[in-house]
């Protein structure tokens, strides 16, 4: 059985303060409720303040960062390291996300690069992919996704792809209020799952957990979860407020 996991990516927005309030409004509506693994990715400069409020709450969320260098030191300016994550007690990390593909120039090899070092160092990677409109209205879904998921997973072991989270976020459902059909979304979760499954075996590609994300919502995620192919949610927009983010955690 695969645990769904939600995670709520921030982005860039909440000042400490602000992120603390956030994950204690979200803690008082989803504490004792475990059927789901709960996530939150606040920016970087707010997790030591997330990360006390956690440990002082005993709140049982997984704290995930946005994003990582591969390395665990060195002259990379303006980088944080696996190993500074592991010090604030993070436990997640987002790679790949589109918005570092398209704004920020990350490759499939810098994705596989990091997705290798989080593991290496204990850290669940959310490894995302997704294709863009154009790519869509080209019929490019498949060999889009199929080649970022087989790049930014190439040269692992079976035994580590079980712990990678893929996030499949079509760009076009990003922040625009129109999330992917639960049956496209379960579609292309299911060709990821099939082409892990086919480079990792079939053992892999059952166990992995595949997330949809882009513009999910309380009103649409029973849907999408419901879908065989989609264990979890990505969320962004809608991770920024505690009740609303709650009733997505709590879909059932
Ligand atoms: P929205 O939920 O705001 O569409 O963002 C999705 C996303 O990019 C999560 O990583």
């Amino acid at each position: 059985m695969r645990k769904p996991i939600i995670a709520g990516n921030w982005k860039m927005n909440m000042l400490p303060g602000a992120a603390v309030d956030l994950v204690e409004g979200l803690w008082a509506q989803i504490a004792g409720f475990d059927a789901v693994e709960a996530v939150v990715c606040p920016p970087f400069v707010d997790i030591p303040a997330v990360g006390k409020a956690l440990r002082d709450g005993s709140m049982s969320l997984g704290l995930g960062a946005q994003n990582m260098h591969w390395e665990e030191s060195g002259a990379f300016t303006g980088e944080i390291s696996p190993l500074m994550l592991l010090d604030l007690e993070v436990t997640h990390v987002i790679i790949g996300h589109s918005e570092r593909r398209q704004l920020f120039g990350e490759t499939d090899q810098g994705v596989n690069r990091k997705v290798k070092s989080a593991l290496a160092h204990g850290l669940v990677p959310i490894m995302c992919c997704g294709e863009s409109l154009k790519q869509r209205e080209s019929g490019q879904t498949e060999d889009v996704v199929t080649n970022q998921v087989k790049c930014g997973l190439f040269e692992l072991e079976p035994a580590q792809v079980s712990g990678v989270v893929v996030a499949y976020e079509p760009i076009w459902a990003i922040g625009t209020g129109k999330a992917a059909t639960a049956g496209d979304a379960d579609e292309v979760c299911g060709m990821v799952r099939r082409t892990v499954a086919g480079a990792f075996g079939a053992d892999v590609g059952e166990s992995l957990r595949v997330q949809y994300g882009g513009s999910v919502t309380p009103d649409n995620v029973s849907e999408l979860m419901s879908m065989p192919n989609i264990d979890g949610a990505l969320v962004g927009g809608a991770s920024l407020k505690p009740d609303v983010f709650a009733r997505i955690v709590r879909f059932t």
